[in-house]
């Protein structure tokens, strides 16, 4: 709901938060609250205003007065809705211009409003959208007080998600261009400083990683200048006071509908104020406005819980299930597949993926996934991308030959591509050197042997579509990964004048939109699915077209827990794509219990990547028996709602686990806990997960989260068979004979002889189940056996199903 009250002051209201503003008698916008709804008696409303406004009288010592009218004002210290550069206001600047007059100083002043029942239109810039029609957008317009320039405002109230999004449109009405420096998407202002900028960082393999930063004064960063919304740092972030956990306290959640460089900032101001800002980069960005011209920043993302991280991150996950995803996958059940890569990298052919694929049909698999390798003469990274012709001696029959012979096996078929890029060893590039980004005569910087094709060129993004509709066209193609493995360099576009060239990164990522908005309307039962080296581009403007993204290319279960962890916090398990791979892992080395791969990757979207025709009968028995279960599960851990419990600080205290001494038993740090429960709350999963073995320490509990408080749940495990080679030479203490650890013998055994796994079987209500929590069967503590202890190694796991009872 929109209100515009008699003193020009605004009220939006989403079901459980109050966002509040004014105009000043100065022409600028107050802000004057955001965070719990507040509830006013009828005819209150203005005195209720008066109690939240500052009041003003002199302006603070060495600050700028605004003008001689209104010499208790000074910018410096208000709470604004967006700050111009050059007025007194010092901090983080929303906005900054050069105008044709060389004056670098604007000043944007109300001017009137508007309220729409619809929401936010940005061409191919992707935006959130409302299928229910609910929503509600209020364009505020400003004025620049000495140029004709326009500033629009918009604000998309989104009340069951308790979401509300911003954006801004600077309009040239002038008959002069004007230069855009930076142009930011969201400013927020609240009342003290104090809080902590809680981001997500990493790198290749390693992404989403928590950081707590406690913002006390100055400015902290968060960005990103890959050209992509980087693995460095994603545009989701968070802002709360230090005591904020999981389960209660107040959070603000943000994020961007944007997949380029961008840039968060959480300043505490010299007066003891916090603005939170994010937007576009600033940094390189440099756009001409040219007379009659709009600039539409992208939307930024702002919702706010009382009730701790996980009711925040529910609420983001609703808004990005119901108002971002799109198409017919949106709440399509996700296939499980099976991908080439880690079974063969680039040594495929049609022989390896027909074996694999009836290998997959064997255990469950939906879908066969040809990865990289199949096109021009891709044997390795080094040249090819471009040549988006098959490889005939691979596929000697063709895309359709192959995709038909996996479709008459029982399989979808699905391919990679990466179409952004080319190697400079490729037909294309002979023929269309100038398509590419790069400095004309000077040396050019690479990136796994590859350059970015120049998506701000029109006939590049032709070119694009043209030879995806082509490839998408030629056979029965379910599912496409879109991959994108390599960040910027020297930047430079050879369409630009060279006065756009601050542009490019910008312009880059609008013609990117139009290719995946031209090709997913063109195919729109193709399952898309985003890449960049596994999470370097995790945004919500790729997930407006892709409904899921492949988190990754780390697939070591301890890496994906946190992995997964960190992208919960803002966004739906829906959207993550997950893979059982084979072990040592082929990223660390590290080898974890299948079991533990798969109760991991069951949380996202589940799919395996191994050569599951070298597999062992056991690995492939277990295997089929986890798809069967999934399947049956997959509606649950798709489109339930997914809680952290346990585990999930940013930074484990004692770090015990990760140093190897793990001498705290219990430790929150060593033993992680997710909860993911169907939407009418009557089916849920756990899993409980730990690093380090902890020596005799063999009581666990897990606690479940978001069950229905009075209902009553059968609680219970899937008994696992443990195969007794698990026990080394242990296995003398209960056998007649010696046998030899490694040897013939007890390979024999291990055939015949499985040892019984625990058994979880309990009925308790929703409340105890989550707040007393299931104290789980004694784990191996070296002091006996038996089917009532949990055999519990290092990585070890469980995943648990709880019913509402009947
Ligand atoms: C990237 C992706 C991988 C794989 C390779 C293929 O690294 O993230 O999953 O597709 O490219 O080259």
């Amino acid at each position: 709901m929109i209100n515009h009250t008699d003193s020009n002051a605004f009220l939006i209201e989403t079901d459980n938060t109050s966002y509040i503003f004014k105009v000043l008698p100065t022409g600028q916008l107050e802000h004057l609250y955001y965070g719990k709804k507040l509830t006013v008696p009828e005819g209150a409303e203005e005195e209720n205003l008066d109690a939240l406004t500052e009041k003003h009288a002199f302006y603070p010592g060495n600050t700028i007065g605004y003008d001689q009218e209104h010499l208790q004002y000074s910018l410096e210290d208000m709470r604004l809705e967006m700050s111009s550069y050059g007025k007194g206001d010092i901090r983080e600047p929303f906005i900054c211009l050069v105008h044709a007059d060389g004056s670098r100083t604007s000043d944007f002043v109300y001017d009137s409003f508007e309220i729409k029942n619809e929401s936010l239109s940005l061409g191919y810039m992707p935006a959130s959208y409302d299928e229910s029609g609910k929503a509600q957008t209020l364009c505020v317009r400003l004025k620049d007080a000495s140029y004709d320039l326009l500033l629009e405002l918009n604000y998309v109230v989104y009340a069951d998600c308790d979401v509300i999004t911003r954006n801004a449109r600077l309009i040239n009405k002038s008959e002069e261009a004007v230069q855009i420096d930076r142009i930011l998407s969201m400013q927020l202002d609240l009342d003290r400083a104090g809080y902590v900028f809680t981001t997500f960082r990493g790198a290749w393999a390693r992404e989403m990683q928590r950081d707590d930063c406690l913002v006390t004064g100055g400015k902290h960063i968060a960005s990103s200048m890959t050209g992509t919304s980087s693995n460095r740092c994603n545009p989701f972030f968070m802002v709360h006071p230090i005591e904020t956990n999981e389960d209660a306290g107040e959070v603000y959640g943000f994020n961007l509908v944007y997949s380029g460089n961008h840039y968060e900032c959480v300043e505490a101001s010299a007066f003891g104020k916090t603005r939170i800002c994010s937007g576009i980069n600033p940094e390189s960005f440099c756009y001409r406005l040219d007379p009659g011209e709009s600039f539409d920043a992208p939307e930024a993302v702002m919702t706010y819980s009382r009730e701790g991280f996980n009711s925040m991150s529910r609420n983001m996950h609703r808004f990005v299930r119901e108002h971002i995803v799109r198409g017919e996958w949106k709440k399509k059940t996700r296939p499980v597949l099976l991908n080439s890569w880690e079974a063969a990298y680039f040594d495929i052919n049609e022989g390896k993926l027909t074996r694999l694929a009836k290998a997959a049909k064997e255990v469950g698999i939906e879908l066969l996934v040809m990865d990289d390798g199949w096109f021009g003469e891709r044997d390795n990274d080094s040249c090819s991308l471009g040549d988006w012709e098959v490889n005939p001696k691979k596929l000697p029959h063709g895309l359709k030959g192959l995709a038909d012979k996996i479709n008459n096996i029982g399989l979808e078929f699905g391919i990679w591509v990466e179409p952004e890029m080319i190697n400079e060893k490729s037909k294309l590039f002979e023929k269309h050197p100038e398509w590419v980004i790069q400095i004309p005569g000077k040396p050019h910087s690479e990136g796994r042997n590859q350059r970015l094709l120049d998506l701000s060129n029109p006939e590049v993004q032709d070119y694009i579509i043209d030879r995806m509709s082509t490839i998408f066209g030629s056979a029965n193609i379910s599912y496409v990964k879109w991959d994108m493995n390599r960040i910027f360099s020297d930047y430079y576009s050879l369409h630009l004048e060279k006065e756009r060239q601050g542009e490019l990164a910008h312009r880059y990522i609008l013609g990117l939109y139009r290719v995946m908005k031209t090709l997913t309307e063109g195919f729109p039962a193709i399952l898309f699915e985003g890449c960049s080296a596994g999470g370097n581009r995790f945004d919500l403007g790729i997930l407006s077209y892709f409904p899921q993204i492949w988190a990754s290319d780390d697939t070591d279960a301890m890496c994906r827990l946190a992995i997964q962890t960190g992208y919960s916090y803002g966004y739906p398990m829906s959207t993550v794509t997950a893979h059982v791979s084979d072990c040592p892992n082929h990223q660390t080395l590290r080898i974890t219990p299948l079991e533990t791969r798969f109760n991991v990757a069951a949380f996202g979207v589940l799919g395996y990547e191994c050569n599951l025709c070298d597999m062992k009968k056991e690995e492939i028995a277990a295997i089929k028996a986890q798809v069967e279960l999934y399947k049956e599960w997959r509606e649950t851990l798709q489109w339930g709602d997914f809680y952290r419990g346990k585990g999930s600080a940013a930074m484990p205290s004692v770090s015990a686990s990760m140093s190897g001494t793990a001498a705290v038993p219990y430790s929150s740090d060593n033993f992680s806990e997710w909860t993911c429960v169907s939407p009418d709350g009557k089916k849920a999963v756990g899993m409980v997960m730990q690093r380090l073995v902890v020596p005799n320490s063999p009581f666990h509990c897990y606690h479940a989260r978001g069950l229905k408080g009075e209902a009553l749940y059968h609680f219970y495990n899937r008994v696992l068979k443990i195969d007794v080679r698990e026990f080394g030479d242990l296995i003398n203490t209960a056998s007649p004979i010696h046998v030899k650890k490694d040897s013939l013998l007890l390979d024999i055994i291990a055939k015949f002889v499985k040892m019984d796994g625990e058994t979880e079987d309990v009925k308790a209500s929703g409340d105890t189940l989550m707040e007393g929590g299931v104290h789980l069967k004694q784990a191996f503590g070296a002091t006996g056996y038996n089917g009532e202890v949990r055999h519990f190694q290092d990585f070890g796991s469980r995943i648990y199903f709880m019913e509402e009872c009947e």
